[in-house]
């Protein structure tokens, strides 16, 4: 039988699935896999099904011979040397489409908690500072409205789409930009540097790659209108943190939502940690039960038809497949 590593436990019974079509090796601690051990048990293994916190670079996959099919349960791949794996013909699978609804729900959920100041008033209630001598004023935790704003989606793919129509929803003006030129219904498009310069919050929803690295780099964020709120749902290594921090501590943004960072965890010194008018998050956008679940179904799907020698459902480099 064909061996499988899968660097994870997963949620479901994605797991139990794969087990009958290969013989199943699987990393049991929470923990990311080392990768000198990530190394060890590949080899010999034709498939591994992996998370993005698994580094799998050129390096790795060149001391993994027997390796030619690759399955990660995320729909970013940005972890994987693509270029690497596509040279030695393997396909590499990821989860699109399952997980837009539940990212686009945290997008609008850091949009809200931003603009209204919803982890700051709830610090304030706990930590007791309620002052009964002024227990109610109309300045205390004002914050911006959605409805009637402006919104910037940088990125008008399938999870920038969702955040458009749930931003509708608000009342909300809808501006997107996108790398290749798209038209979405109810969106108008501009160029970047336009979107910034009018959006009172920006959504961030590309995928990370050459190109989008340090796109919302210190120019960019310098050229956002005064005030505005920006919300990063899709990697952390787009959006300067640094210069993020100081435009938030300058109070020339109002405020942000960030899920995801350069490098995860957090450092106890990154800058944004410091400042009450940013909303935080472990990288939880597709952290609902049920799409958790869908993802593990789709990447090991995924892992099963490659075994089979058949084309995966969701395969991020179908060049591979010139032959098939
Ligand atoms: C992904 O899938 O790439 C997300 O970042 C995690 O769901």
């Amino acid at each position: 039988m064909k061996k499988v590593f899968a660097s994870s436990r997963l949620p479901g019974d994605a797991l139990s699935r794969l087990a009958q079509h290969c013989e199943l090796d699987t990393w049991e601690s929470d923990s990311p896999v080392p990768s000198a051990i990530l190394r060890d048990r590949l080899q010999g293994c034709e498939g591994l099904l992996c998370l993005l916190t698994n580094r799998i670079d050129a390096e790795l996959i060149a001391a993994c011979p027997s390796l030619r099919i690759v399955s990660s349960m995320s729909v970013g791949v940005d972890h994987v040397d693509l270029d690497a794996l596509t040279g030695r013909g393997i396909p590499l699978g990821n989860t699109p489409g399952v997980l837009v609804d539940t990212t686009a729900d945290l997008a609008l959920a850091l949009m809200l908690a931003a603009a209204r100041r919803v982890p700051e008033a709830d610090r304030f209630v706990r930590e007791g500072r309620w002052d009964p001598a002024a227990p109610w004023h109309p300045d205390m935790f004002v914050g911006r409205d959605l409805t009637g704003a402006t919104l910037g989606i940088v990125g008008l793919g399938a999870i920038g789409q969702a955040i458009a129509r749930r931003a509708a929803g608000f009342g909300m003006r809808l501006l997107g930009w996108n790398r290749s030129p798209r038209q979405v219904p109810g969106v108008q498009t501009l160029g970047f540097e336009e979107l910034l310069a009018e959006a009172d919050f920006l959504s961030v929803n590309v995928a990370l790659t050459p190109d989008t690295h340090n796109l919302l780099g210190r120019d960019a964020i310098a050229g956002m209108k005064p005030g505005a709120v920006l919300v990063n749902t899709a990697r952390g290594g787009i959006v300067d943190e640094q210069a993020l921090a100081e435009a938030l501590a300058e109070g020339r943004l109002f405020a942000a939502g960030v899920d995801v960072f350069s490098r995860e965890p957090v450092e106890p010194d990154n800058p944004l940690l410091g400042l009450p008018n940013v909303v935080l998050a472990p990288h939880i956008g597709s952290a609902s039960q049920r799409t958790r679940e869908r993802m593990a179904a789709l990447a090991v799907d995924n892992l099963i038809a490659a075994l089979k020698g058949e084309r995966m459902p969701q395969c991020v480099n179908p060049e591979v497949y010139a032959s098939l």
